[in-house]
């Protein structure tokens, strides 16, 4: 049976930088606590009018396609993995579809936030050693800037958040010492709450009013949206962040030594850790935690903000443009975040 190898990598970042500076116009915060906290310096916001989610994942497919070298055309599978789509419903993934002019081909969405991309991934992997599909094209975008509160009350989740895109092409290998190994999918929704967006939605209050309490029941889920929805801010991320922080470090380390272990190899073993850029704190946590050397774990959050669905892609694109990952090199891309839902996977470039 084939293995997938990552055959195209390309991301996108829009090219206007918002600094820490920057935020002080809109909410009570500082430089300091912002870097002291996340690590975050600066990210970048899209064109409020000229880019979507999707125009951000078609530059970064592009990229991606002309490195694998085909063409648009030759694509048989899209997976689009977001938490800000253009529409509430169809998903990005037709509209990359049509935008790219591409055949009329499967499109699937993935819904899995911060580990939306490695979920996506793992479900190419899938296709691709089935003999399925050839050349599936798998792409994290997002386009936070639009929908958060950037008033103080919003301080604690708007602050992390950035824009941009990264998409890979998986194609099969049968290649000794090439491919994807494995990868590994978890989720706990017990705590799906500590960090979601209720609103608008269908819950009809099942869930919030038992999970988190103390809103006005009609500003949050009795209609689809509400203007006490918009008066009380219940259309924006809700996030306890602590209790996000004190999980996340628990499954990022757990989900690592899963995958080396599933496939009999250690942390000695591993060229580079790409982790989801949530947050450098965490990063540097499970850095600490797994004993392992700076230069085997790339972080960009630094001028990228926390951009979910993208940070994966966007941070494996630069590292391999850095000249960072070369063939043969075991790397380990691992997430964690709202649902709560985690995931790694193992490959070699
Ligand atoms: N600027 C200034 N002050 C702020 C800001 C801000 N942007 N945000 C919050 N504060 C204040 C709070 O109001 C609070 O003030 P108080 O003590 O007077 O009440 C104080 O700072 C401390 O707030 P905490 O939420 O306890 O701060 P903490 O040290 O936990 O840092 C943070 C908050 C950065 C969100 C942290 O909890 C964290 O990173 N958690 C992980 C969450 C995460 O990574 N989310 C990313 C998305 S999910 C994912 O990708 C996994």
């Amino acid at each position: 049976m084939p293995l997938s190898k990552i055959a195209g990598i390309g991301f996108y970042v829009p090219a206007n930088v918002f600094t820490n500076d920057d935020m002080k116009q809109y909410m009570d915060t500082s430089d300091e606590w912002i870097q002291e906290r996340t690590g975050i310096k600066e990210r970048r916001y899209a064109d409020r009018l000229g880019e979507t989610t999707t125009t951000m994942g078609v530059k970064a497919a592009t990229i991606a396609i002309e490195r694998a070298g085909i063409t648009p055309q030759d694509i048989d599978f899209i997976i689009f993995a977001t938490l800000s789509p253009d529409y509430y419903f169809p998903g990005c993934g037709v509209l990359l579809q049509r935008a790219m002019k591409m055949k009329e081909i499967g499109a699937l969405d993935v819904r899995n936030q911060c580990s939306g991309f490695v979920y996506a991934l793992s479900v190419a992997d899938q296709f691709i050693k089935t003999g399925m599909y050839k050349n599936i094209l798998v792409v994290g975008s997002e386009k936070h800037s639009f929908g958060l509160d950037f008033s103080t009350r919003g301080r604690n989740v708007s602050v992390i958040f950035g824009d941009g895109a990264g998409a890979v092409v998986l194609q099969p290998t049968t290649k000794s010492g090439q491919g994807i190994l494995s990868t590994h999918l978890h989720s706990d929704g017990s705590s799906a709450e500590i960090l979601a967006m209720y609103n608008p939605g269908t819950h009809a209050n099942h869930w919030v009013n038992e999970k988190v309490g103390s809103f006005d029941e009609a500003a949050i889920g009795q209609q689809f949206i509400s203007h006490a929805m918009i008066d009380e801010a219940q259309l924006f991320p809700n996030m306890d962040g602590p209790a996000v922080f004190k999980k996340a470090i628990e499954k990022f380390p757990e989900v690592i030594n899963e995958a080396l272990q599933k496939n009999g190899l250690t942390t000695n073993d591993l060229k580079l850790l790409i982790p989801h850029q949530a947050n450098l704190r965490i990063a540097q946590f499970v850095q600490h935690r797994m004993k392992l050397r700076d230069d085997q774990v790339y972080n960009n959050i630094q001028q990228y903000g926390n951009t979910t669905a993208a940070s994966i892609p966007i941070a494996l694109c630069e590292a391999w443009e850095k000249g960072l990952v070369k063939e043969g090199d075991l790397i380990c891309l691992a997430a964690f975040g709202s649902g709560f839902t985690w995931a790694s996977a193992l490959l070699h470039w």
